[in-house]
């Protein structure tokens, strides 16, 4: 795994949006996997000036949403379809029929499972998949006790990530109980994992996740096993990692050819 860590979420996201920028340029055929919530806003706000600015292409480019809540129907204000066009899609010029979130409205939830998973062996794979993580270790909606080889499939929110988005649907009575997600299984054929953390709320799941055993009962252990994961932290997130001082030794010494 490589920890880079950063003063402060807004030199954080820069780098993580380099870190995808990048990959389009290299690829414009490139195959996003995205992320919802607080996390990544600043990435993609990143994205979308370099698009605006420095004409970084997604006409070519397809991507792949994490999760969906079941039941939300996607014009719903707090539906992660309702996210995705109003932080990053609506700005940039990534065909409409290149954008792929799991439907929370279906009615076969197998087949729609079965099909998402198809469609992104169809598009090749994921080149980068973003990440946040829960509280609880969590990445897409795989919470503890997920299958480390899980697929895109039904999961129930724990109390601990309903309590977390309660807000957004007024309270923890409206919050669905259920969400189609990526599985773990999915997330670790990505060809790069880039996971995302700031603040204090994470650091312990950040520190589980890096420094503990890999373990169903924190989900982002299994990017341990994944042979490019890059975690770009603030100072705060990092704050429980034993090893910090060496993973920002590594970083300043990189070698010029490995740095973005
Ligand atoms: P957050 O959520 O980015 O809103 O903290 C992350 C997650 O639960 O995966």
């Amino acid at each position: 795994m490589e920890i880079i860590i950063q003063p402060d979420s807004q030199q954080a996201s820069q780098i993580a949006a380099s870190i995808v920028a990048r990959t389009v340029r290299e690829k414009p055929h490139a195959v996003l996997g995205l992320a919802t919530g607080n996390t990544p806003l600043q990435l993609y706000r990143n994205l979308v000036r370099m698009h605006r600015d420095e004409g970084l292409d997604f006409a070519g480019v397809t991507s792949f949403n994490l999760d969906e809540y079941v039941g939300i129907p996607p014009a719903h204000p707090s539906s992660y379809h309702s996210y995705m066009w109003a932080h990053l899609f609506s700005h940039i010029n990534m065909p409409k029929e290149r954008i792929n979130i799991p439907d929370g409205l279906t009615t076969d939830v197998p087949a729609a499972c079965r099909k998402y998973e198809q469609a992104i062996r169809s598009a090749g794979g994921i080149d980068v998949q973003v990440l946040g993580i829960g509280s609880n270790g969590h990445i897409g909606f795989n919470e503890p006790s997920s299958s480390l080889s899980s697929r895109t499939r039904i999961k129930t929110l724990t109390e601990e990530s309903r309590l977390d988005v309660a807000a957004a649907f007024g309270g923890e009575e409206g919050v669905p109980t259920h969400v189609l997600t990526m599985g773990l299984g999915t997330i670790m054929d990505a060809r790069k994992c880039l996971l995302l953390a700031f603040g204090k709320k994470k650091a312990r799941a950040v520190a589980r996740t890096v420094e503990g055993p890999v373990t169903a009962m924190v989900p982002g252990s299994v990017l341990q096993l994944h042979p490019r994961t890059i975690l770009v932290l603030d100072k705060d997130a990092a704050s429980e990692l034993e090893m910090a001082d060496y993973y920002a030794w590594v970083h300043e010494h990189k070698p010029d050819w490995q740095k973005y």
